[in-house]
């Protein structure tokens, strides 16, 4: 046998190994073995280097990425599909169905059921046979280009047998397994970094990394679900073409079910509704779509949506898991919240080991208890909370009894008639004051980046900072000298104090905190009032009297204002140089691209940085200087640097300057 021909039987073998292995779960050879054979073959490459070819397995990592990944317009648009949580719904969409299919009997309609696996969507495009280009979804007619890193997923097959179709573009569902998530994560801690919050993210941020190598540690797994395009289709159904991409050995997820009609298809939804939870990837829901793929042509698409498929969504999901202890958090206006510490558990993607158990009363209704087994529920994004004591511990503890003084400074605590919440009477309470600087110097508020609880906690404790404007007299030094703060860091503190000063009126009035007082108040009222001065003048009665306003926010304005230890802290902010006018039009509220913060990289040659910052900003945007996890989109134009490897490594979206004029224009583009 010739050194070709053997390393050629050596890729053949690997590659099955891998399928078996990555795809079917079931290797039929020892790790040891494995490595041996693929030893053999980087020594016979070595030595005869003119025979590595790009399918070896040796080249998984092998290629570089680009600085910046290239930007890949997708022959085929990546739709995204019609979301529902609905039974009802999917039977209006078989309904619809029917409808856009007539003369078709109901009983020859079949559909395929997949799972919605929860990830990130790719394209693998194939000529002949070969692997030429991985790509994201991005925002469904242009992705990047991440051929480099998505070689190094095992379950890719490199090569594929050319004898079936010559060009072929395949897409797919890149997952991080759950228990590799977990794992990451606590490699992450240990390391002092920041968690990923669900194993979405992480996924994203392996798969944007710049080395390829790094990418193939993270144990990234993909299913198959569809084709963009290939040459010559020889089926006629979506279960067939399933089948023949299985056969060419792509990872096709075992559940998939073919349904001979529309009511065995919606029963799979209560199927799969607990066992998904056993997967070892997130599912959150299912994917019911037509088999026919000449009715599908038939009934088309619209311009996001195919009309021949729909996703069914599983509600919140919960979990069941242990209280540790109950705890009492002091917010900013005093109150007093009940907390459950929980054992960790996994739900919904993140990891979660406290939920709000909101106030006495509810604790006492569920009678929830230290030591009982509880289920929990996570709905989006929203703070997980305690259904119910599924099981009550044996030594069960005494009944929770909210405390008598508050728990962070001991002062007395009062239930205002009528109301469910407890609070703590005294206003220069520390923990109060904490969570107040929280929301002072938050994104939508005086956006002080750098200052994060740890910093507060000191400066709060050491009592050094007693109210908002003792932040504006805090020196470098001073603050270089608080643990765990870096030199660095401290600069970078005191410069967005600096900076902060100039937020404005509207910013400012959010950020004091006054009661019934959120961001759009706040921003009504500076458009309004034009400055803090006009704004102490004003009489109650014509604060009333503007719309939106009205006696409870008009009241609690008002009391805020007239109370001396108030104007005295205004004054003192006025002192220090804070800005108490508004500046132009205050922004709109609810803007298209409202809360989302961008930060500007590179040179950009449609518009000028100034234009597309103010662009942004008009649609309620925020425009920074930093990349951090808050940052929600990164526009890079030419020769971006290392804002550019530092938006990758977060997983944050880059956006070119195509991308963000369509974003402009249509703000739910790049959010896929
Ligand atoms: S089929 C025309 N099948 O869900 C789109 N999609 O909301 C056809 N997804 O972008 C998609 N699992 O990223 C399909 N088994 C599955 C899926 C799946 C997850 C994702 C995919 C898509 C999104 C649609």
């Amino acid at each position: 046998m010739t050194v070709k021909q053997d390393i050629e039987d050596l890729k053949q073998t690997i590659h099955l190994h891998d399928h078996l292995y990555y795809v079917k779960n079931s290797p039929s050879v020892s790790d040891q073995e494995y490595d041996a054979l693929l030893r053999r073959l980087r020594e016979l490459e070595t030595s005869h280097p003119e025979y590595v070819t790009p399918d070896s397995p040796t080249q998984r990592v092998g290629g570089k990425v680009d600085e910046r990944f290239k930007a890949v317009v997708h022959p085929v648009p990546m739709l995204s599909l019609d979301n529902t949580y609905n039974v009802d719904e999917v039977r209006a969409f078989h309904q619809r169905v029917l409808k856009g299919l007539p003369g078709v009997p109901e009983d020859s309609i079949e559909y395929v059921v997949e799972l919605k696996f929860d990830g990130l969507a790719v394209a693998l495009t194939y000529e002949n046979g070969l692997l030429v280009r991985g790509a994201t979804r991005g925002d469904g007619l242009q992705g990047e280009d991440i051929t480099a890193n998505l070689r190094t997923l095992r379950s890719i097959p490199l090569k594929i047998d050319t004898e079936t179709f010559n060009r072929i573009e395949v897409r797919g569902e890149v997952f991080m397994p759950k228990k590799e998530f977990e794992r990451i994560n606590a490699e992450r801690e240990a390391e002092g970094e920041v968690p990923f919050a669900n194993p979405r993210n992480a996924a994203a941020g392996a798969l944007r990394l710049l080395d390829p190598a790094v990418t193939a540690q993270r144990k990234l797994g993909i299913f198959i679900y569809a084709v963009g395009f290939l040459d010559n289709n020889p089926c006629k159904t979506h279960f067939e073409l399933q089948k023949k991409l299985e056969a060419l050995r792509f990872p096709i997820n075992r559940y998939n079910r073919l349904c001979e009609n529309f009511e065995s298809a919606l029963a799979l939804i209560e199927e799969f509704r607990d066992k998904r939870k056993e997967l070892d990837y997130e599912v959150d829901g299912l994917v019911i779509q037509l088999n026919s793929l000449a009715h599908r042509k038939q009934l088309g698409e619209t311009s996001k949506f195919p009309r021949w498929a729909v996703a069914y969504k599983y509600e919140a999901e919960q979990a069941v898991t242990e209280v540790i202890d109950i705890v009492c958090q002091v917010g900013r206006t005093g109150s007093i919240t009940p907390v459950a510490e929980l054992r960790p558990v996994l739900i919904s993607g993140s990891t979660v080991s406290r939920a709000t158990l909101h106030n006495e009363d509810e604790i006492k209704r569920k009678d929830i208890r230290v030591g009982d087994r509880v289920v929990i529920e996570k709905a989006g994004e929203i703070i997980p909370k305690v259904v119910r004591v599924i099981e009550q511990s044996g030594e069960r503890g005494q009944p929770f009894k909210m405390p008598a003084i508050c728990p962070e400074c001991q002062a007395s605590v009062h239930r205002p008639e009528g109301e469910v919440v407890w609070r703590c009477v005294n206003s220069s309470c520390p923990a109060q004051l904490k969570e107040r600087l929280k929301h002072f110097s938050s994104r939508k508020a005086m956006d002080i980046d750098h200052f994060g609880p740890a910093v507060i906690e000191q400066l709060v404790d050491s009592g050094r900072v007693k109210n908002f404007s003792d932040l504006y007299t805090l020196k470098t030094d001073e603050v270089a000298s608080l643990e765990r703060m870096a030199d660095k860091s401290a600069k970078n503190l005191i410069s967005a104090i600096e900076k902060s000063k100039h937020a404005g009126f509207s910013r400012l009035l959010h950020a004091l905190g006054i009661r019934h007082v959120g961001q759009r108040t706040a921003i009504l009222l500076a458009r309004k009032f034009r400055s803090m001065k006009k704004l102490q003048e004003v009489d109650f009665n014509e604060l009333e009297k503007i719309d939106e306003i009205g006696p409870v926010i008009a009241e609690s304005l008002k009391a805020f204002l007239d109370q001396d230890s108030n104007r005295k802290e205004i004054e003192q902010l006025q002192e220090q140089g804070i800005l108490m006018e508004e500046q132009g039009n205050a922004p709109e509220s609810g803007g298209s691209l409202q809360g989302r913060q961008f930060v500007l990289t590179g040179t950009l040659a449609r518009f000028t940085r100034e234009e597309a910052k103010e662009k942004i900003q008009s649609l309620g945007g925020r425009v920074t200087s930093t990349i951090s996890k808050k940052t929600d989109y990164l526009v890079a134009g030419d020769s971006a640097g290392s804002k550019l490897d530092k938006a990758r490594q977060l997983g944050i979206p880059v956006l070119d300057e195509e991308a963000l004029q369509k974003l402009i224009e249509s703000p739910s583009a790049g959010s896929g």
